[in-house]
């Protein structure tokens, strides 16, 4: 840039080298003061790394999970019938985990839900009960027991239908982080078909909630299907032709809160009146 002395804003008295080094001593004080800011950034990114670290969260019933992915390389689980060799972890509940495995006879992929013996109540032989007992209605949204079995001392499992995403991580991938109103509603007539196929088959789930679901998958052409997942705190209200259970006049709290009935919140027993309130509930969590 040509700067004539004597135009407009720059003083007579003031020749272009002049300005040139002002210039020049400018862009140093400039440069040394972003200098200055990154050490400060370096520095504070150290003592962030030195900060002890809180413990990470394990429970209890973790040591006795398969090992699977550390040194012991236990990803080899028997049952009476068959192998399955542990290939990923899918999830991770209150009692135990739930992995993808592979069967070793035919190579097919299925899902292992372990839970460890040592816990105080066990929902995986009444799960286990409750997906034969479910087997008996062909629901496109359930997802079928192959197998059950226990390594002693450490672990119950079963072996199960291996689907998708659960509908609580694929919300977390949408733009926005929620559903489109159309995928909304899909979610709605599936899941609400599911649970009347349990209804049919005489038992409530107690537990409905976007973890709790989860769609197929493409290599099994059932990316468009939701299906249930979870029946540990399932209860029977009617058995095959006879009458609806009479609900008990007390019982405790089963469920998660953030996603359960007033009815439920209020101390009753999940009424089967108070079952519609849930779905509706976070469907609506899913769009707003
Ligand atoms: N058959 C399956 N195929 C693929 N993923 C699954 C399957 N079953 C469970 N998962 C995954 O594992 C997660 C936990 O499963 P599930 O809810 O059955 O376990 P849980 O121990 O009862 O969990 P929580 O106590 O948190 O409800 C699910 O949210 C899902 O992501
Ligand atoms: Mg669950």
């Amino acid at each position: 840039m040509n700067v004539e002395p004597g135009s407009k804003g720059v003083p007579d008295n003031i020749t272009t080298s002049k300005l040139a080094k002002k210039a020049a001593v400018v862009v140093e004080v400039k440069e040394k003061e972003k200098e200055k800011e990154k050490e400060k950034e370096k520095g504070a990114d150290d003592r962030e790394k030195l900060k002890p670290k809180a413990p990470s969260k394990q429970k209890p019933q973790d040591k006795d999970m398969p090992r699977w992915n550390q040194k012991e390389k236990e990803d080899r689980i028997q049952s009476v019938k068959e192998y399955y060799q542990i290939t990923g972890e899918l999830g991770q509940g209150s009692f135990g985990a739930v992995y993808a495995v592979t069967r070793r006879s035919d190579k097919q992929h299925l899902a292992m839900k372990v839970e460890s013996v040592n816990v105080k109540k066990s929902m995986l032989a009444h799960e286990a009960e409750v997906l034969l007992s479910l087997s008996v209605v062909k629901s496109a949204h359930f997802v079928i027991l192959y197998d059950k079995g226990s390594v002693e001392n450490r672990f119950l499992f079963l072996v199960q239908t291996l689907v998708g995403i659960n509908l609580w991580d694929l919300r977390t991938r949408m733009p926005e982080k929620r559903y489109t109103l159309a995928a909304t509603l899909r979610i709605a007539e599936q899941t609400l078909a599911g649970l009347a196929d349990m209804h049919r088959a005489g038992f409530l789930h107690r537990d409905i909630k976007p973890p709790n679901f989860a769609i197929g998958r493409a290599e099994d052409n059932t990316l468009h299907t939701v299906y249930i997942l979870d029946f540990g705190l399932c209860r029977r209200i009617a058995r095959k032709g006879s009458d609806l259970r009479m609900p008990r006049k007390e019982c405790g709290f089963r469920g998660t809160t953030r996603y359960a009935s007033l009815a439920a919140h209020d101390g009753a027993k999940a009424l089967r009146s108070a079952v519609p309130q849930t779905p509706p509930t976070f469907l609506a969590f899913f769009f707003l």
